[in-house]
């Protein structure tokens, strides 16, 4: 989901309430040291800081310059990190844990979903930084981009031939979520909880940010793998001028499940 919007877009689909409830739920507690993995903009870290409060740190990590450029300026931090919140641009498979320290708590959100091919391979990775006893919470979508009603056939065929696309060409993964248990399980990890619920919950009339937030998404995803759109004579502006029409009926009916899986590491 690279381009230059991308840090607004997660910036306005975020929802501060969702996190605090998950993240408690998973057991953040005050004073923990805690790291955001794939931070995006920030708004999770310092949502995330906010709860390990008083006494716990922060630190977010992600791989954009661009996105930890806007989490310094938006969520202070500065360059080394004031106040017991930090970015730090990294990617994450590379990161040795003798470079930032273990930490009590490794929240990954959305980030899993796009490495199809490597996801495993990037949570073992990811909970070398934690200390032993300390917990891990990963949560990713399911049937991502994937669970409409009713779109019409076309739309439908489109739509599902281009998540499939994605995943060839791009790696990206729309089952990610249910495969999070199992990479916990196989760690070995102690007292995993699994919740799910629903994540763009769409139905009636149709939001601005909401809008915004699908057209950005099919916008940069179509753009990536150079996608046919062979049902359209004209091509991918048809297949949006038709997304946009379902998406604006206040009788569709949208929704992703989301799963958020937690587990302490022995
Ligand atoms: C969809 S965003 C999710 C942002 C945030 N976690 C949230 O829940 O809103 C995924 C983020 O993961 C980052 N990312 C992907 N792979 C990464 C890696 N290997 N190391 C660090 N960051 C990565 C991307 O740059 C992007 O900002």
């Amino acid at each position: 989901m690279e381009h230059p919007e991308e840090a607004l877009r997660l910036e306005i689909k975020t929802d501060v309430r969702r996190i605090r409830e998950q993240a408690l739920w998973a057991g953040l507690k005050p004073g923990m040291r805690v790291a955001d993995i794939g931070c995006g903009p920030g708004k999770t870290t310092s949502v995330l800081y906010g709860l390990v409060q008083p006494g716990g740190e922060a630190v977010g990590f992600d791989a954009s310059r661009q996105r930890i450029e806007y989490a310094r300026q938006n969520y202070g931090g500065g360059d080394t990190g004031g106040n017991g919140i930090k970015f730090v641009q990294a990617d994450i498979s590379g990161l040795a844990p003798g470079q930032a320290g273990l930490f009590d708590f490794i929240w990954v959100r959305f980030v899993l979903e796009y490495y199809r091919s490597g996801s495993f391979g990037l949570v073992k990775k990811i909970s070398e930084l934690l200390r032993p006893g300390g917990v891990l919470c990963l949560i990713d979508l399911d049937h991502n981009c994937l669970s409409h009603y009713s779109l019409p056939p076309r739309l439908e065929n489109t739509l599902f031939k281009l998540i499939r696309a994605l995943e060839e060409k791009a790696d990206f993964d729309p089952y990610a979520g249910r495969k999070l248990y199992s990479f916990l399980f196989d760690m070995g990890f102690k007292d995993i909880d699994v919740n799910v619920s629903a994540h763009h919950l769409i139905f009636g009339q149709w939001k601005q940010e909401d809008l915004y937030n699908w057209f950005k998404k099919i916008e940069v995803a179509t753009s990536k793998i150079n996608f046919p759109f062979d049902e359209y004579p004209d091509g991918g502006q048809g297949f949006l001028t038709e997304f946009l029409d379902f998406f604006k009926d206040p009788r569709r009916f949208i929704y992703t499940p989301l799963i958020a899986c937690r587990g302490v590491k022995p």
